[in-house]
């Protein structure tokens, strides 16, 4: 899936049932989420965050003087996650993750989960990722189940060429303004956590 016209389609379809199809992943956002290191007053934008499920994490991270914005290319997810009342701990706003509406190095913290295989040019989102972020800024790439366990669910096997393989990401991150701290690809999730290094 790569045009954004597909992307809103597949997506789109799916909206409605997204959290229901998916209940009880909410400890596996919190935890991940948490791995941001966020603090009270911080800024943190949940990239492609469909029906919100790492918003109201987010926004206990921050507080009430914090930022959060969950952006996202499809409008129904957008949609789905506002009549989830998660309109209340974020500001929703529809925008391709490659053209965040954002000033540069304004942003202390992205998350972004199932995201980034989904770009057409992935290099280009970690690049914009980083325009955004602050220098020290973090970045979380996380998926509640690891790669593997995924493709078995799925049927598939793990693509040689999946460019959230850690030999393929620390590459990609590192050309695109990220130093990759740390790594998780394990049956109960993938977590990427990444820092933005200075220009
Ligand atoms: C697998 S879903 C994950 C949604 C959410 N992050 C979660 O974990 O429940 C991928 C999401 O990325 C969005 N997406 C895909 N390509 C995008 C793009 N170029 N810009 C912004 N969002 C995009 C889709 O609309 C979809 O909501």
């Amino acid at each position: 899936m790569r045009g954004h016209a597909a992307v809103r389609a597949f997506f789109g379809a799916r909206a409605a049932t997204w959290d229901t199809k998916f209940p009880d992943d909410t400890p596996a956002y919190e935890a991940g989420v948490a791995q941001l290191d966020l603090r009270a007053g911080e800024s943190a934008v949940d990239v492609g965050c469909g029906t919100g499920r790492a918003l109201p994490a987010l926004r206990a991270a921050v507080g009430p003087d914090g930022t959060v914005i969950g952006t996202d290319l499809t409008p129904q997810m957008l949609r789905t996650a506002a009549e989830a009342g998660r309109n209340v701990c974020a500001l929703l706003v529809e925008a391709d993750a490659a053209r965040l509406p954002l000033a540069s190095a304004t942003q202390d913290a992205l998350f972004a989960a199932g995201l980034v295989h989904h770009l057409a040019d992935p290099a280009a989102g970690l690049r914009e990722f980083a325009r955004v972020t602050r220098a020290g800024g973090r970045l979380a790439l996380f998926h509640p189940i690891g790669r593997a366990a995924l493709a078995a669910r799925r049927g598939h096997s793990l693509s040689p060429d999946d460019i959230r393989a850690e030999p393929h990401l620390r590459p990609l991150l590192a050309a695109n303004g990220w130093e990759l701290t740390s790594y998780e690809d394990t049956a109960a999730r993938y977590l990427a956590i990444a820092v933005r290094t200075t220009d």
